[in-house]
């Protein structure tokens, strides 16, 4: 006899745990660089096109199919196709997906980690010297840094999903909007903000183009947590009287939300420092603003209102993006631990296994950044040498998260079959029979996703590893 699988205390319960996988650093940082860089609400406006249009029926899709199957990612895949050879192979890449995102997610959370110790402490002024990330992400600190954020990860989901994933949730997403409506206010008080706001909130058309729509569906999909198992195990832990179609509405919905309060809160912040800035010299790297860029705005404050409270704001910043890392960090690492939890692991022996090998796996990124030759020239393609970290940022967000977005889709459709989708949809939600959403999902599912998913595939494909320019 199996025991019955557990689940999500409550609705909400769900929907916070599943906002928290998808707020992270890609709301915070990630689309405020994106939206700078490319047209302010021009930007947001095509964002938010695919994350409701695309990226929605993607993440009912990854629910639904958790939901029918009460298994981890691989089983599903496994148990919804009979056993299929051919469909397991889409399962493990599901499966390694959580290893390679959560090792490269996990090395940044660190390194937000120590600079919320560092602001904390007072050293906002070593923080905003132009070679400190240099030589922060080479000291022995890190590995004391990593240390702690992997303990808290693991002291979250050795709760179980209701007392651990759910709780943490309940928890630290109300911190988090709370701070982010406060720092918004706080910038917005700023000198000069203002012109930040209208530049975010007048939409720059001019700076669209393919490679700028190409890099917001990547980054609206990565957002939302999908083609990483995370919605397919979370979705195993719905109760079958939940709608799905509306939970996942509103967890979209939150994303779109904080990544504009996001974009409220940065781009202000940046004008308010510069108000003659070019947003073209801005990098388009989340990691230079945060760990560079940002630390400068902050110290550049004290001379309004004082060392301490310019201290007081960076730390509630950076506490800000460790609590949307952190909870992203949980979903990622509830992928692979349920897993083996069905294959009969205790959540503590399946946890310790994992923080064995993500953890074998990050220290060697941790010393990719110049410590040890042969992995941060580890390998080179397209012309460039490349660094462990960015080869596994590069087969993971660019190429897996893709790949596995458009298998699912194709599985959804053509094997599991869109009846067993509407079916398990309609579960505890009557009213989705026949609804505009029902037939938007399966038609966008069965024609336009999958096809833009694998024009992305191709053209990150090309571009990375071969350094084919396709469209962009
Ligand atoms: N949604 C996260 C973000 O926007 C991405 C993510 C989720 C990364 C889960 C890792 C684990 O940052």
């Amino acid at each position: 006899m199996s025991i019955a699988r557990e689940q999500f205390g409550s609705r909400i319960g769900f929907i916070l745990a599943a906002a928290g996988s998808a707020v992270g650093i890609g709301n915070l940082v990630g689309f405020p660089v994106a939206a700078a860089k490319n047209g302010g609400a021009a930007f947001l406006l095509i964002y938010a096109l695919f994350v409701f249009l695309i990226c929605l029926p993607v993440m009912v899709a990854e629910l639904s199919m958790g939901r029918r199957a009460q298994q981890d990612p691989l089983g599903a895949y496994r148990k919804l196709s009979n056993g299929s050879p051919l469909w397991s192979i889409a399962g493990w890449l599901v499966l390694i997906t959580p290893y390679l995102i959560g090792v490269f997610y996990m090395v940044i959370t660190v390194w937000l980690f120590g600079y919320l110790v560092e602001a904390a402490s007072g050293n906002l002024t070593q923080l905003a010297k132009p070679d400190n990330f240099g030589q922060f992400i080479n000291a022995n600190n890190v590995f004391a840094y990593f240390l702690v954020v992997a303990v808290m990860v693991n002291l979250i989901l050795v709760g179980g999903v209701k007392d651990g994933i759910e709780r943490a949730a309940k928890i630290m997403m109300p911190a988090l909007f709370v701070m982010l409506l406060a720092l918004v206010i706080f910038v917005l008080t700023l000198d000069d903000a203002l012109v930040g706001v209208k530049y975010y909130l007048v939409p720059d058309f001019s700076k669209i183009d393919a490679g700028v729509v190409n890099g917001a569906l990547s980054q609206a999909f990565f957002s939302l947590s999908l083609g990483m198992g995370i919605m397919i195990t979370y979705g195993s832990y719905i109760g079958r009287d939940e709608k799905i179609a509306g939970s996942a509405k509103i967890v979209a919905l939150t994303d779109t939300g904080v990544a504009f309060a996001a974009g409220l809160m940065i781009l202000p912040a940046i004008f308010s420092f510069n108000p003659a800035i070019d947003t073209d010299t801005l990098s388009d790297s989340s990691v230079s603003l945060i760990f560079t860029f940002l630390p400068k705005i902050f110290l550049a404050l004290q001379t309004t209102i004082g060392y301490v409270a310019a201290s007081v704001a960076a730390s509630m910043f950076f506490l800000l993006v460790f609590f949307a890392a952190l909870t992203s960090l949980v979903s990622i690492t509830e992928v692979p631990t349920a897993s083996l939890v069905r294959k009969g692991y205790s959540r503590k022996k399946a946890l310790t296994l994992l923080s064995a090998t993500m953890g074998l796996l990050t220290v060697a990124c941790i010393l990719s950044f110049g410590r040890v030759e042969s992995l941060s020239a580890f390998v080179s393609y397209a012309g460039q040498s490349k660094s462990l970290f960015d080869v596994i940022i590069d087969v993971s967000y660019d190429t897996i998260l893709p790949l596995n977005g458009l298998l699912i889709c194709l599985f959804v459709i053509f094997r599991w079959r869109k009846q067993n989708l509407n079916a398990e949809l309609e579960l505890g939600d009557p009213d989705y029979k026949g609804s505009m959403m029902e037939r938007y999902v399966n038609l966008s599912l069965s024609s336009f996703i999958p096809l833009v998913l694998l024009l992305i595939f191709i053209n990150t494909v090309a571009l990375k590893y071969f350094g084919v320019t396709l469209v962009g």
